[in-house]
């Protein structure tokens, strides 16, 4: 168990899967990912996404399930998935992130991803309802 876990949510809406292009760091910036960060103190994984998800994108999101397994992050982080359901809210890139996609069945490779959600964004495919 480490308690440097980054979270992030695969978030699901009418059958398409929300990607965020990173803004910042200057490493990452123009990379797409999976929307999420860092879990606080005392915090479990799924309350860290629904706070992590309203804070950047200002929506409310239910997490479904975990994808299984965990990736290697620079410092010591891993990074940790769920499903996510968009409970109300239109996401808009509060911070974070300078572009939203939806991406609907096959367009899953058409945003350049980080390569540690790679994983991650193809087994969410594969749990999209009716994808
Ligand atoms: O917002 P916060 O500082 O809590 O975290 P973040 O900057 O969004 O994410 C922390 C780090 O996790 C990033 O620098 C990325 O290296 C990594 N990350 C990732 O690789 N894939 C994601 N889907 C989300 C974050």
């Amino acid at each position: 168990m480490t308690d440097r876990v980054v979270v992030a949510g695969a978030v699901y809406d009418r059958g398409r899967l929300l990607a965020a292009r990173r803004s910042a760091p200057p490493e990452l910036a123009g990379r797409w990912e999976l929307p999420g960060g860092k879990v606080e103190p005392g915090e479990s994984g799924e309350q860290a996404l629904v706070r992590e998800l309203r804070e950047e994108l200002g929506v409310e999101t239910e997490p479904l399930e975990r994808i299984p397994g965990e990736w290697p992050l620079p410092r010591g982080y891993v990074l940790r998935v769920w499903t996510a359901r968009l409970v109300s809210g239109v996401p808009a890139p509060l911070q974070d992130h300078d572009e939203l996609r939806w991406l609907g069945p096959g367009e899953s490779g058409t945003v350049d991803w980080l390569e540690q959600d790679l994983s991650a964004v193809a087994e969410a495919v594969r749990r999209l309802p009716g994808g």
